[in-house]
């Protein structure tokens, strides 16, 4: 089924320079940007994305990170984008993210970990509503399409 996903290059990876590199690997999956936007997110809004962490440890400085400048906001698409892209991202950690992931390639800090991917349906859902207005995401067709796609379950071409 055709999902999409709320994904956002953190503040340390735009300041890196890196957004350009991360995008690319998406691009690279076949996978395709409906919507993007670079945010100043705000304190405020950092608590809504982590509210599921509010009583963590790390929820504070977490919110005071992903407040400290902008971040480039997106929304990809593809079948069975959710698990494909957290897969690409690689664990939290990026001292112990697997190497070949995004995270595990380009750092190696707890908390500075590059990008954030939603982990379920359901959040995808809640953190899209929360960044884009519906008119924001648009549809359209890659011409190159059928080299890219071979849905699970269709017949072979
Ligand atoms: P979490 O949702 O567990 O990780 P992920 O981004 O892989 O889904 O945590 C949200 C963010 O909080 C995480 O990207 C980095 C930060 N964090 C810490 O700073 N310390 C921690 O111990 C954890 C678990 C997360
Ligand atoms: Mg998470």
């Amino acid at each position: 089924m055709t999902e999409r996903t709320l994904t956002i290059i953190k503040p340390d990876g735009v300041q890196r320079h890196l957004a350009g590199r991360i995008i690319a690997r998406f691009e690279e999956k076949g996978l395709q940007l409906v919507a993007a936007k670079l945010v100043q997110i705000t304190e405020e809004m950092a608590r809504r994305h982590y509210a599921a962490h509010k009583d963590k440890p790390f929820f504070e400085p977490a919110v005071k990170f992903m407040s400290a400048a902008p971040s480039l906001v997106m929304i990809w698409q593809g079948e069975g984008v959710i698990n494909m892209s957290r897969k690409m991202i690689g664990s939290t950690f990026g001292f112990d993210a697997v190497a070949g992931t995004i995270r595990g390639d380009f750092g190696r800090s707890e908390r500075y970990n590059l990008i954030h991917g939603s982990d379920s349906p359901e959040s995808a859902e809640k953190e899209i509503e929360m960044f884009f207005a519906p008119d924001e995401i648009l549809d359209y067709e890659f011409s190159d399409a059928r080299w890219l796609y071979v849905q699970r379950g269709s017949p072979k071409k």
